[in-house]
């Protein structure tokens, strides 16, 4: 009686648990050639969303979805905001279609809003502009664009409250009516086209108070905005004032009504600095913390190492060789991770981000885990996070006596290491699991294996076809092996069991 009501709190125990735990990995879904794909960006990406799923993403944010002028396809700067058929990634039918399939492996979706600026009616005066629709929504003119814009010489709202968009007219947002127009057609990309949250291109364009406007009238599941802040530097050039930068973006959050994240683009000039002029003490702050925004507000950062603009267009590119090292840094800390579409499909990084990603999820670390600093300096970075993992990151193998003795060595990279917490393991549970699993299964000692697959860092088998086994740290394609009868009844750190037939509810009702 005691192993049965084990099991079966055991198993509502996984049943319930992971999907209240899944803490964030986010997925920039495109670069700046994803418009000129042939076939279309949406058809394409649609093919890739299984390998998306085995790496545990649970936002892809997605480009601009609507149309935009005819010299800038990437949809930066957009006109025709209701018409997603005209836009350069695919249709709007497209579109749907593939959030749909996102959103059927718990996938949520990230619209890119871009309503800093506004493209006009193409060959028409430059101040006018059409929403897409037969009923004149987002039809504007120039009472909508802030007075003295550049691109509207007859503009009459509200002076920009931020900085201006050189290559558009700039929208007036302290305009009711652009918020109430701006506001309805968000909410319509939510219910009609499946959309969850969203990404604030050029956040710097308008006042916070205005991003909480738009917060407040959306309610996103997630919202992430580009506050982008050159750093200063230091009276010889070379180390970036930090603390001034990551000021900038808490303050952006706080006066955007503290929901909203930002992206930390301050953990990114830390990196840069470490990397590329190699001061590792930059890691830590004066508290002895991380520099970045992740050291002072975690739950608001986004983390990432390049995007669209950055690498895509070599605007402040990751520097070189070093993509994979800023990885272990991000996924491994708090904040909330993101990785880059290019990275994880074009630059053979796949296996190794699964491999963090999903040890981010098997640990919990979370946006908030808590950072130890051990070492950062002369080419040695080393961390506890939540006195469960030790990451060690750069080409500097003196460890001396750094690592305790109860942390072994589990996965090392290029200049990089984990080491694991050995009693936080919870061994002894697990074994119980697979030694009651084996006695209820009935495998015994001549059980027949029906090897499914066993090559690059991936080993999966069936038993006796009741249970499937994988063990490796590759994910890729896993589940084209895996029958429709079979379901994950359990999983940890590069390993995973499918049972036939196998769901939580049922198999509490079995015992
Ligand atoms: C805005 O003005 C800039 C500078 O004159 C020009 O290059 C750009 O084409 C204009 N854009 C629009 C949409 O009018």
């Amino acid at each position: 009686m005691a192993t049965v009501s084990f099991l079966s709190l055991l198993r509502l125990y996984l049943f319930f648990f992971p999907t209240l735990t899944t803490p964030a990995v986010l997925f920039q879904g495109f670069n700046w050639a994803s418009s000129s794909k042939e076939g279309g960006w949406y058809n394409w990406l649609i093919t890739k969303v299984p390998d998306l799923a085995s790496a545990g993403i649970t936002h892809v944010w997605l480009p601009p979805p609507s149309h935009s002028l005819a010299q800038h396809p990437q949809g930066y700067i957009p006109g025709r905001l209701y018409d997603l058929d005209a836009s350069r990634y695919g249709n709007k039918e497209q579109l749907k279609t593939l959030i749909k399939a996102l959103n059927d492996k718990g996938i949520k979706c990230i619209a890119d809003i871009v309503i800093n600026h506004r493209g006009p009616v193409e060959n028409g005066r430059s101040c006018n502009f059409e929403g897409g629709t037969a009923d004149g929504r987002l039809d504007w003119g120039p009472s909508f664009i802030c007075k003295g814009d550049a691109n509207c010489s007859d503009a009459t709202g509200n002076p920009d409250t931020g900085v201006d968009f050189p290559l558009a007219p700039d929208v007036d947002h302290l305009n009711p009516t652009v918020q109430k127009d701006l506001s309805e057609w968000m909410n319509w990309l939510k219910t009609e086209i499946g959309f969850d949250g969203w990404r604030f291109d050029m956040a710097t364009g308008y006042s916070p108070s205005i991003t909480k406007i738009y917060m407040a009238n959306t309610s996103p599941g997630f919202a992430v905005g580009e506050y982008w802040r050159d750093f200063t530097y230091s009276p010889d050039g070379k180390t970036p004032n930090t603390d001034e930068h990551r000021n900038q973006l808490v303050q952006w959050v706080q006066g955007a009504g503290g929901v909203v994240t930002a992206f930390d683009i301050t953990t990114k000039g830390v990196l840069h600095a470490v990397f590329q002029a190699g001061l590792w003490s930059k890691l830590k702050d004066s508290n002895g913390n991380p520099s970045g925004m992740i050291g002072v507000l975690p739950q608001n950062a986004v983390t990432f190492i390049d995007n669209h603009d950055t690498e895509s267009q070599k605007i402040w590119p990751f520097p070189s060789g070093k993509v994979m090292r800023g990885y272990v840094y991000i996924l491994t800390h708090p904040g909330n991770p993101s990785i880059f579409y290019d990275h994880f499909f074009d630059w053979g990084l796949k296996d190794e981000l699964i491999y963090f990603s999903t040890l981010r999820r098997n640990k919990g670390i979370s946006a908030t885990s808590k950072v130890k600093i051990m070492a950062a300096d002369s080419g040695l970075y080393v961390a506890m996070i939540d006195e469960k993992i030790i990451v060690k990151i750069g080409p500097n193998g003196g460890l001396g006596n750094l690592i305790p003795a109860d942390y072994k060595l589990a996965h090392s990279g290029e200049d990089y290491a984990f080491y694991d917490h050995l009693f936080s393991w919870g061994l002894k549970e697990e074994l119980i699991y697979f030694s009651t699993l084996r006695r209820n299964k009935g495998i015994s000692a001549t059980s027949k294996v029906k090897i499914l697959a066993a090559d690059s860092g991936r080993y999966v088998a069936m038993i006796d076809e009741k249970i499937i086994v994988k063990i490796g740290p590759s994910g890729g394609g896993v589940e084209n092996l895996i029958p429709p009868n079979f379901q994950l009844a359990h999983d940890g750190l590069d390993y995973a069991v499918w049972e036939k037939n196998g769901n939580g509810y049922l198999l509490v009702c079995d015992l």
